[in-house]
């Protein structure tokens, strides 16, 4: 029997499956498929010839096991994870972590007490163009980013048919544009930005069929940095583009997800400088994030967002839904 350690999946849905995938990609583990529904524990069994376990308790007791990645709808992914940690396993937990802050004190307690690495899957960070935008911003050359603009969209029922069938549908078990997709944007801002200090909030359900929740949403921000920020996205336009820009003060940075590629300006420059990427696989960041998690375990420094940046995320998330219910801007707890 092969040596290396086990890495537990629980739930095994959407990314549950595309996380079994790519951890089995990086070769450095194996991998345990753990789902309350019996026929997708048959589904991963055979796509993968992965052991299948019914309940995550019963599975966190293997011999061997050495993490696991938490991807059941959100509401649950508090009190996994908490049992996870206490039972001294490394956790990767996805995004949102909760919806409320309830449980946070007893989780980051048995992350403390456990030493274990948590990480929270904001896949965002192993795009290659926006690790590279990020790290060129970070040798401070532009100076301080004063300005900052994301402007996302995609036709949601064409990358995910099952919209209406699935938590998407419902703010109370994660679903909706703020709490499925903003969320990634929101927390990438904070990484390369540092945290949101107030912001305020227009958002509403415009186009997709089948579901009431919110599926367009815009955001204006100031971080603690005094940095200004305005997300605007929506999950319907036809084009699936993505642009980040960081406008500091000697120039600007420019990230487009859709052509792989990010660019500068320095002030006085005739024409941007882009580095582009060849086209990947959308196997590719989470492959990516697989590994920088393992590393993670192996206490190596990674880009995989942290706990306390999961938490700041939820906190943004709840402001953000504040500002929308009281058409006020509120500031981040
Ligand atoms: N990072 C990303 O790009 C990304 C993409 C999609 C979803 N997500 C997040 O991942 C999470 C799951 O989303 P999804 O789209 O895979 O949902 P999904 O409904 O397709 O899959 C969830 C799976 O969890 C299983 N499950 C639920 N409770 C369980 C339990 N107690 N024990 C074992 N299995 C259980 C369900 O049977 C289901 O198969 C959500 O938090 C979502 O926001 C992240």
């Amino acid at each position: 029997m092969s040596s290396l350690p086990t890495v537990l999946i629980i739930g095994c849905g959407s990314i549950g499956e595309r996380h079994l995938r790519t951890f089995l990609a990086t070769g450095r583990c194996r991998v345990l498929a753990c789902d309350n529904r019996p026929p997708i524990l048959a589904a991963m069994a055979e796509r993968y010839a992965a052991p299948t376990a019914a309940d995550w308790r019963t599975a966190l007791a293997t011999p061997g096991l050495y993490a696991a990645v938490v991807a059941t709808p959100a509401p649950s992914h508090v009190a996994i994870a908490t049992e996870i940690l206490r039972a001294g396993k490394h956790c990767l937990i996805e995004k949102p972590l909760a919806l409320t802050l309830d449980g946070m004190e007893a989780l980051t307690a048995a992350h403390t007490a456990g030493g274990r690495a948590a990480g929270i899957a904001y896949v965002h960070h192993f795009l290659t163009e926006v690790a590279a935008a990020r790290a060129f911003l970070q040798t401070g050359t532009l100076g301080r980013v004063l300005h900052a603009s994301v402007v996302s969209g995609q036709d949601f029922p064409f990358f995910r048919p099952a919209y209406r069938e699935i938590y998407y549908r419902d703010r109370a078990q994660g679903g909706g544009a703020i709490q499925d997709a903003f969320t990634h944007l929101a927390n990438l801002m904070e990484w390369f930005l540092g945290p949101v200090a107030t912001l305020s909030c227009e958002a509403g359900h415009q186009a997709l069929a089948g579901v009431e929740v919110e599926d367009t949403v815009a955001v204006t921000a100031r971080t603690h940095a005094g940095a200004i920020v305005v997300w605007s996205l929506n999950q319907f336009q036809a084009p699936n583009e993505t642009t980040l820009q960081f406008n500091a003060e000697h120039g600007s940075v420019t990230v487009e997800y859709h052509r792989r590629r990010w660019g500068r300006l320095a002030r006085g420059d005739q024409a941007w400088t882009w580095e582009t990427f060849p086209p990947a696989e959308r196997d590719a960041p989470f492959i990516a994030q697989a590994h920088a998690f393992l590393d993670q375990c192996e206490v190596k420094p990674t880009g995989v967002a942290s706990l306390a940046d999961g938490i700041q995320a939820v906190r943004l998330n709840l402001a953000t839904f504040e500002s929308l219910r009281t058409g006020r801007r509120v500031t981040v707890a």
